[in-house]
């Protein structure tokens, strides 16, 4: 009895912590963002995770990434360029979707 009280535990645990590892996007990234952006794959942008490993170590990188979501443009992926604030994104959820990107970065 007691290992099946462990081992149900022990999965709950786990299953816990995956989905804490997973990391979502915010609604509204994904409202603005996620018709080209995904966390892991590149759609017609790259994914959040790569944008995040080009700024890694850059104490400046959320206001790098601000400035080039605002402008738009192309950035050295040779994916096309992107409309400035994706698809209508206030500064508000530009600030807040490349603080969601940097944070990424571990
Ligand atoms: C219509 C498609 C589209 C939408 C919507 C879009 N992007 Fe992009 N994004 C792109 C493409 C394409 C690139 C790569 C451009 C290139 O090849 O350099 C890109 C690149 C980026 C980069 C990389 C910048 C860099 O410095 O390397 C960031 C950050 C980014 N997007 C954030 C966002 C955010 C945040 C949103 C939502 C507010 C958004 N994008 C919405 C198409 C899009």
């Amino acid at each position: 009895m007691r290992t099946i009280i462990t081992s149900v535990v022990a999965t709950a645990i786990l299953i816990i912590a995956g989905s804490a590892l997973a990391v979502e996007m915010p609604a509204d990234v994904k409202a603005k963002c996620g018709a080209c952006h995904a966390m892991d794959q590149k759609i017609i942008g790259p994914s959040f995770t790569e944008i995040a490993k080009k700024y890694k170590g850059d104490k400046d990188a959320a206001g790098k990434i601000i400035a080039n979501v605002v402008k738009g443009g192309s950035f050295g992926w040779n994916l096309g360029s992107m409309p400035p604030k994706g698809l209508g994104a206030s500064d508000a959820e530009v600030k807040s979707a490349s603080e969601f990107i940097t944070g990424l970065a571990k």
